[in-house]
């Protein structure tokens, strides 16, 4: 076979072979087809799209370019959660311990933030100390005597992803229904899961724009994991504006940890007690989601889930003073207010302009490996739908620059929209 001949069939719409496909991941996680094939053979999947069939083979195929990890001498189902990324989304800081408190053990492999994305670990590290290199060793251990554990992905899970990932987001091939599907559920087959929620995110800060989009990535996403032996549940949630309040790292983490103590904002504690009934059922921990719910909800209520966050920061390494008092955190030097010029209902707090502006503090990174600034970051002070009156505050800007401070509150009135008439709240999910 030649890379050159897969790459023309796909070029004109023909549908690969299983042995094709597994030609071409071999081909580069080994460094035998060059990037530059690579690359246009992704924009060629991304033209012309891939069948279900095609979908599934790429996706194992990556998923055994690697290390399998198999979980099953440590618990008795292997349970994971992913989220396809949006901005202010800290669900993850939440919803493990929460579960972990009403007896389902999770070990979880997170990434860091990229573009206008936030990343679990870079929000877990604004908490000094806290380790997210874990050795497979240490990953099996901690999840054995403490049932959670809060990592980055230490060893080689599907390379081949990790290699087509870094080109896919400098060729203009992110955007691809089949690469994401594949890409995600490579990475989780590869680390041992049995049971998924995948909570996909829809909107203006999200891959998938629209629930059309969203609908077929889940269906596909749902399709992989059932032949993987994988089962696989499936929300749809929206990210047009940000989830909770806070955007950055270390504000991302105090709120959090208010909605461990039940102090949170009342959109984000719903959306994390949502995404544990599922996890809770899927996991065989409550018969059906109302049950879930509940546990969920007594496992805040008693602090069983703030004293399981409080396990996974000390056996990583975390200063358990900054849990305790958050108000230890260090303070970005300027704070600043932008309040609104008008009085009206919210029509749009677009997620992806704030997403950005967090990145231009300093929040983000705009390349792999670039430092973040755990401090700096926003509050954003109202919803869509919340009727607001000039001169209440709408943002809270917290930098370390004045000079980026000032670039982004005059940029950040653009992701407001108003309207004079009643406007509708946004659902937290669509399905
Ligand atoms: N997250 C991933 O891991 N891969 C993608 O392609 C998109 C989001």
């Amino acid at each position: 076979m030649r890379a050159v001949d897969i790459i023309i069939k796909k070029r004109e719409k023909g549908e690969l072979t299983r042995e094709e496909i597994k030609f071409f991941v071999d081909g580069f996680t080994h460094g035998e087809i060059p990037d530059y094939q690579v690359s246009a053979w992704a924009m060629a999947v991304l033209l012309n799209g891939m069948s279900p069939r095609e979908t599934t083979d790429l996706t194992l195929a990556m998923a055994h370019s690697g290390e399998i990890l198999d979980l099953s001498d440590v618990v008795d189902i292997a349970m994971d959660k992913h989220s396809s990324g949006g901005v202010g989304d800290k669900t993850t800081l939440v919803v493990l311990p929460v579960v972990v408190a009403c007896g389902l053990p999770v070990g979880k492999m997170s990434g860091r933030g990229l573009g206008f994305s936030g990343g679990t670990l870079d929000k877990m590290e604004s908490i000094p100390g806290y380790r997210v290199n874990l050795s497979t060793d240490e990953f099996k251990k901690q999840l054995r005597s403490d049932g959670i554990v809060l990592t980055g992905q230490s060893f080689d899970l599907a390379p081949a992803d990790g290699k087509l990932y870094a080109l896919r987001d400098v060729t203009g091939t992110v955007q691809s229904i089949p690469l994401i599907a594949s890409s995600i559920m490579s990475k989780k087959i590869a680390a041992g899961a049995q049971a998924i929620v995948l909570d996909i995110k829809v909107g203006l800060g999200a891959f998938m724009e629209t629930l059309d989009d969203a609908r077929k990535l889940a269906n596909l996403m749902t399709g992989i994991g059932r032949l993987a032996g994988c089962e696989v549940v499936t929300l749809l949630s929206d990210m047009n504006q940000p989830l909770g309040e806070a955007v950055g790292n270390s504000l991302e983490v105090i709120e959090a940890i208010n909605t461990l103590h039940g102090h949170g904002p009342s959109g984000f504690r719903e959306h994390c007690l949502h995404v544990s009934a599922h996890m809770l059922v899927l996991g065989h921990r409550a018969p059906e989601l109302e049950t879930g719910r509940r546990m969920a909800e007594a496992a805040i209520a008693s602090g069983a889930a703030f004293e399981k966050y409080r396990v996974l920061v000390r056996a990583q390494g975390g200063d358990m003073s900054f849990v305790d008092d958050p108000g230890k955190f260090p303070k970005a030097k300027f704070v600043d207010l932008i309040k609104a010029d008008r009085s009206g209902t919210l029509s749009r707090v677009h997620a992806r302009l704030i997403g950005e502006a967090a990145v231009a503090l300093g929040a983000g990174r705009t390349r792999i490996g670039d430092p973040v600034d755990h401090a700096v970051g926003l509050i954003i002070h109202h919803k869509v739908g919340e009727q607001v009156e000039r001169g209440e505050s709408l943002v809270t800007i917290y930098a370390n620059d004045p000079e980026k401070q000032r670039a982004v509150g005059e940029g950040l009135r653009a992701a407001f929209g108003w309207s004079d008439k009643p406007f509708a709240a946004l659902p937290l999910f669509y399905k």
